[in-house]
């Protein structure tokens, strides 16, 4: 097995929201106490993570004065300065505040909404000057629980309106900086815009600039709407459009549990961290899970370290699985690797195609044997191979 300790070049990166998480949750009060975003920092430095990502609000809290935020983000530069982590993403908090109650980008409230792309565009400045190169958009409150009370098509109008208010700023200021939205189908809205990859990749061809947008899925996201998190992650990458992700777990379509990476679906993440570092994904390996409200400090490191680790675990099981003459024997078994050739050979026309005769009781005879080469995954898995 290959060393399993977290360094910065397995680019893992944390939000400041989740091991900062105080435990809050709509049945109970905090069972832990706030963190200093520096201290965060360093210990996630301590354990080999390579990045750390926020909401404006974790770092500065809403309606701190001037002078209080120049303080927090001077605290923060100097940490990062100290430990070398960089911060690959940004975000806002359009969720938290009762402003947005009735949703941000696209609340039915003009004044609320232009509220809104005026916090987005201080943190997108604050975003640059820290080195982000993704910005990501989670739009929690942009929903409804009513079908009566949101005109879906002029709020999808204004969310447009607004990436492309965004896009177009970013380009101006000259900043590196792409936008990933991030899918959700529900919690804390009824029903939230957006709600799967599929949607969000759709909407963003609709956009003015739609190669400066691309999508942050996070795993849970996909499970909670019930949908494989493996598909959708991959057509995100056959669009061009993995910009970054939020990893962590789930136990299928229920509340967001926001586990730790590995808890959950472990099948899942088997083959999700197969599929990313099979496809040759070089985004941010980024956590956004909640160390479970059970715990205290201790169960908060214990916890990041696991994602990491978790991680690290399952990309020595897919390379020792892809490695492995059986798992070969087994895809090509499978007829995995015909997939790959297109239908048409180049120069065919389809009066070859037309000609052409299967045996079509032959082939209707024929396995797929996708169980066998299944098995071998669970095996490695399990540890067992
Ligand atoms: C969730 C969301 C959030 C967002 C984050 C970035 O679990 O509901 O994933 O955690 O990712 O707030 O805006
Ligand atoms: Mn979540
Ligand atoms: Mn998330």
């Amino acid at each position: 097995m290959n060393d399993l300790t977290p360094r910065p070049e397995h680019r893992f990166s944390f939000g400041l929201w989740t091991v900062g998480w105080q435990a809050v949750d709509p049945f109970g009060v905090a069972t832990r106490d706030p963190m200093d975003p520096a201290y965060a920092v360093e210990k996630l430095a301590e354990l080999g993570a390579w990045g750390v990502s926020f909401h404006d609000d974790d770092l500065i809290p809403f309606g701190s004065s001037d002078t209080d935020r120049a303080n927090r983000i001077a605290s923060f530069r100097k940490a990062l300065e100290s430990t070398g982590l960089v911060v690959p993403m940004a975000t806002t908090n359009l969720f938290t505040h009762p402003v947005f109650r009735e949703g941000a980008l696209t609340a039915n409230d003009r004044d609320v909404r232009r509220f809104a792309l005026r916090k987005i565009l201080r943190n997108l400045d604050l975003a640059a000057e820290l080195g982000a190169s993704t910005y990501v958009m989670w739009g929690g409150r942009e929903g409804a629980e009513s079908p009566f009370n949101k005109d879906v098509r002029a709020a999808l109008d204004r969310y447009a309106e607004s990436v492309n208010i965004l896009c177009a700023y970013v380009r101006e200021q000259g900043y590196d900086i792409r936008f990933a939205l991030e899918p959700k189908p529900n919690e804390p809205r009824g029903d939230i815009l957006l709600p799967t990859i599929g949607h969000a990749i759709a909407f963003i061809s609709e956009l003015e600039e739609p190669d400066r947008v691309g999508l942050n899925p996070e795993v849970g996201h996909e499970q909670m709407a019930g949908l494989s998190v493996v598909h959708g992650y991959a057509q995100a990458l056959w669009h061009g459009k993995l910009f970054h992700l939020d990893l962590n777990g789930q136990n299928g379509p229920r509340y967001d549990q926001d586990l730790r990476f590995g808890n959950g679906d472990v099948k899942s993440a088997f083959a999700l961290v197969d599929l990313l570092e099979h496809a040759g994904y070089s985004g941010p390996r980024h956590f956004d899970f909640k160390p479970a409200r059970t715990e205290d400090e201790s169960g908060v490191w214990a916890s990041a370290a696991a994602c990491m680790r978790n991680y690290l675990v399952l990309a020595d099981k897919a390379r020792r699985f892809r490695a492995d003459p059986d798992v070969a024997a087994a895809l090509a078994d499978s007829r995995v690797d015909q997939l790959a050739k297109p239908t048409l050979a180049p120069g065919e026309s389809l009066a070859d195609l037309r000609t052409e005769e299967l045996d079509i009781a032959a082939a209707a005879q024929r396995g797929a044997h996708a169980e066998a080469l299944d098995q071998l995954a669970l095996e490695y898995l399990f540890g067992t191979r």
